[in-house]
């Protein structure tokens, strides 16, 4: 950035955290600066922004009104554009011991699936298991009008990254819970919007009775089966998840991964097999939104659990 750009972006964010913190009327915030600045600069300074506003340090402590922050995020969503998901992530596969701080291509492929089959997620409670960046459930929660989305992650670093980009997307984040299906009366939920949770939430440790309190309807995850220790654990979630019945219905699940290698893909099937659960697998859809390797065979799994 030239410096008389750099000296303009730092007014602008001088401007924004002045009212912020202030709780000034939203119509005197410097809208239409911001909407020319994001003309030639990215995502970059939306999270700027977030920081010197909603994650600020004293309105961590002293926050506003959780009516004057939802619109302020709706306010701010609405200037990069309308259908987009806009995320921070790592520029390396790997980092910091993980693969969850960067998008992996089954992520994009689940979220088309999503996108054209919007039903299978509209009111409803749906429960993402590794959900890395965050890309699908963004684009879940922005097209499918789900009733809740509760992201979760084992690695703390990539539940920072998550609850960033969800913000970044101009969705209130409820406080970490491990049960948001059971805070139906919460009255400043604006109905439109799902109710949107992160929850740390480690597969080879979580209990039954910490899986049950989600009430899912619906439990999805991209590009989980990287490893054989992987699968034997997410197989052992899915498997006490088909033990949570809701209106004595267990959750729908799908699974979504790219086809690297056929000795993963058959040893998940085979422990589903042997945990009881059956599946099929989902028809290919036809739309393409996302550009990812037209070549990497992906595959969809619904389980019946
Ligand atoms: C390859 S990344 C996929 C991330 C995202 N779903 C995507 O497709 O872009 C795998 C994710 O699974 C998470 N993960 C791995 N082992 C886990 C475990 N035992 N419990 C919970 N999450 C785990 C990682 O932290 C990471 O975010």
């Amino acid at each position: 950035m030239a410096p008389e750009e750099s000296v303009e972006a730092s007014r602008l964010l001088q401007s924004f955290e002045r009212r912020f913190l202030a709780a000034r009327a939203l119509r005197s915030f410097p809208w239409q600066s911001l909407e020319e600045k994001l003309r030639d600069s990215g995502s970059e300074l939306l999270l700027d922004i977030l920081q010197k506003t909603v994650k600020h340090p004293l309105c961590v402590k002293h926050p506003p009104s959780v009516k004057y922050v939802r619109c302020f995020l709706s306010e701010l969503i609405r200037k990069p554009s309308g259908d987009s998901v806009t995320l921070s992530e790592s520029s390396a596969i790997i980092s910091h011991g993980t693969t969850g701080l960067v998008t992996w291509n089954a992520a994009l492929y689940l979220a088309e699936w999503a996108i054209e089959n919007p039903a299978a997620f509209t009111h409803r409670t749906v429960l993402e298991l590794g959900s890395g960046a965050g890309l699908t459930g963004l684009a879940i929660c922005k097209m499918c009008h789900p009733r809740a989305y509760v992201f979760s992650d084992c690695h703390s670093l990539v539940l920072e990254q998550l609850r960033g980009n969800i913000l970044l997307n101009g969705l209130l984040l409820e406080s970490d819970a491990t049960a948001p299906a059971q805070h139906p009366g919460h009255n400043t939920h604006n109905a439109e919007s799902p109710r949107v949770t992160v929850a740390q939430l480690d597969w080879d440790i979580v209990t039954a009775p910490q899986l049950a309190a989600f009430q899912p309807d619906v439990v999805i995850a991209a590009d989980v089966l990287y490893c054989p220790e992987t699968v034997l654990s997410l197989v052992r979630v899915l498997q006490t998840l088909s033990a949570c019945q809701k209106d004595r219905q267990a959750p729908d699940a799908y699974i979504a991964f790219t086809v690297r290698n056929p000795e993963t893909c058959w040893l998940f099937t085979t422990e589903l097999g042997k945990a009881g659960i059956s599946w099929e697998a989902a028809p290919r859809h036809n739309q393409k939104l996302f550009p990812y390797e037209e070549h990497s065979e992906m595959e969809i799994l619904k389980l019946m659990l």
